[in-house]
Formats: structure tokens, sequence, C-alpha cells
């Protein structure tokens, strides 16, 4: 109960899914969070839930005045700043190479890896005030192979991770941690609204991710949905002090949904692929 005891947090994205899901276990562990997002309604809910130990941040974290604002009011409103988890984020542009422009490029790039570089920026002197601290960054499985994701969220990303890499390597001394989470499929609001945003009607897109979390269990070797709070635990693990030797990585949270293609690890498309092989060989001969 007490793993972030006397700890200040932001943490971005905090209104929804997985922001919103290490917000609470935050909140349960005994710190204080700044809680930085767009969503203002949302946002204030959740300060009105935690009265005192949550205060509500309106951040646009593609907005370089907004992220310094956001990293001050950790210590106007609770005296400094121990953690930070650059969270927030959507699905991008959905657009392949071949039809990329360099608005949907360059916004992608601005919401999901500029953001991650200036919420370090800006949270680095106040984490310096108090010794140390620790960064996590939500990067995703898109980040490791094609086919998680459109191109420009993949690359970003793929930044994300790196970036993570070349900051722990220079923070080190400073006694600050940086590590990234890479989800898997995790049962959030960021499917629905990436639909919304390229034009679907709100029935339709709450149709097709109820059909999408309804199959969820069924995508990767753990045969259970994945859920905020399995990003949550994570994200207290590289919080709390007991990572304290831990800087530099980026861990995939994702049920083994990278660890090989399907027929790797279900053994009912093993069988449907000896099917078909016997199949194909029967009709040679
Ligand atoms: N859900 C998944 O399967 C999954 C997988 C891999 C990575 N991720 C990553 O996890 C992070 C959180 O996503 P989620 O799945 O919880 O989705 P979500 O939609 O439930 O939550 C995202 C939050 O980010 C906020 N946000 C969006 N744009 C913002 C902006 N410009 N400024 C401030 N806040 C903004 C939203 O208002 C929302 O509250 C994202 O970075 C996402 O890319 C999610």
């Amino acid at each position: 109960m007490d793993r972030l005891k006397d700890k200040i947090a932001v943490i971005t994205g905090a209104a929804s899914g997985i922001g919103l899901g290490t917000v609470e276990l935050f909140v349960a562990e005994g710190a204080k969070v700044i809680a930085a997002d767009v969503q203002d309604d949302k946002g204030k809910d959740l300060e009105r839930r935690f009265n005192g130990q949550v205060k509500f941040v309106h951040c646009d974290v593609t907005k370089e005045e907004d992220i310094q604002a956001t990293m001050q009011a950790a210590k106007d409103n609770f005296g400094g700043l121990d953690i930070l988890f650059n969270n927030a984020g959507a699905g991008g542009a959905p657009n392949t190479i071949e039809d990329m422009t360099g608005e949907a490029w360059d916004r992608t790039m601005g919401l999901l890896l500029r953001s991650v570089a200036l919420g370090m920026r800006y949270a680095i002197p106040f984490i310096k005030e108090r010794d140390g601290g620790s960064i996590i960054n939500t990067a995703s499985v898109a980040a490791l192979s094609a086919g998680m994701g459109p191109i420009a969220y993949s690359t970003a990303k793929a930044g994300v991770v790196h970036l993570t890499t070349v900051a722990a390597a220079q923070l080190g001394r400073s006694k600050i941690r940086v590590n990234a989470i890479c989800p898997g499929f995790i049962r959030t609001e960021i499917f629905a609204a990436g639909m919304r945003a390229a034009g679907m009607n709100e029935q339709m897109a709450t149709m097709v991710t109820k059909g999408m979390f309804e199959q969820q269990a069924d995508a990767q070797p753990i045969p259970k949905p994945g859920l905020p709070e399995d990003i949550a635990n994570m994200c207290l693990f590289f919080a709390s002090d007991e990572s304290k030797f831990v800087t530099g990585t980026h861990i995939q949270v994702d049920g083994g949904l990278t660890v090989g293609p399907r027929h790797s690890w279900d053994p009912e498309e093993q069988q449907r692929r000896m099917a078909m092989r016997a199949q194909a060989m029967q009709a040679k001969s």
C-alpha cells in the first residue's frame, strides 16, 4: 500500500485507459498525482474522486507551454516531482507510407514522440531538485515489428524506445532512471477514438470495439484480455524504489503477443496449418 509513499507523480493521458489505471494504482500506493489530459470533465471528476491526492491540469502534450506548466504544477501543488509517466497518446495518422503527408507525419510525431522528449526536458529540473527519480515512457509493441499499428505511430513509438535509452544514458549520474513500457493489446478507448477520428459513427465504433474486445483473450499466448491495470502494475515497479538498479530498458507487457507468429504458440493454428499442408499434398498427388 505504501510503495509510492511521499512520492509526487505527473501522469499524462490520465483521464482514460492506461493513464487512468495508473492514477488509481499510484494513489492507492500513497503517491500524490498531477493528472494531465485534454479531457477536462473526466479530469475534474478524477480530482473530485481523489480529493487532495490528485490535481487535474489541462495539458495538451503537443503544446510545449502546457507541458512546462504541468511540471510546474507538481511543484506548486505538491512541492516537487519524483515520477513522470509520459503516456498520453492516440493512434495517429492512419496513412500508409505511399499516401503519407508531411502534416500527418508531423502531427503524429508531435503527439507521440516530441511530447515525450519535452515532458522529460521540463520534468528533469524538478526531479533533480529531489535528488533523482523515475521517468516512464509509454511505447508500444508497434515499436518492435510491423503489423501492430500505422507506420507513423509505429515509428514514433520506436523513437520513444530509443529516446528512453539515450536519455537514460544522459541522466544516470543525476540518479534519474528512464524506462519504457511496450503494451500489447490493452482494453481502452484508444481503438474507438481512432475509429471516430477516421469518420466512423459512434454506434459502429462501439460495435466494432465490442467485437474486438470479445476476441481479446485469444489475441496472444496468455488467454486473458490485456487491461490498463496490467500496464499500471509495470509502471508501479518502474516508479518505485524496487527498480532502483533498472534504467534504459523497455519491456513488453503484452501477454506474449510478441513471442512469435501465431502458429508458434497456438496449437489450433498448428493443426490448421498441418491440415492445409496435407490437403495441398493430396491435391497434388
Ligand atoms: N491500448 C493499447 O492497446 C495500447 C497499446 C500500446 C500502446 N498504447 C499507448 O498507451 C498510451 C495510452 O493509451 P490508452 O490505450 O490508455 O488510450 P486512451 O484513449 O484510453 O487514453 C489516452 C489518453 O490520452 C489523452 N490524450 C490524447 N491526446 C492528448 C493530448 N494531445 N494531450 C494530452 N492528452 C491527450 C486522451 O484524452 C486519453 O485520456 C498511448 O500512448 C498509446 O499509444 C496503448
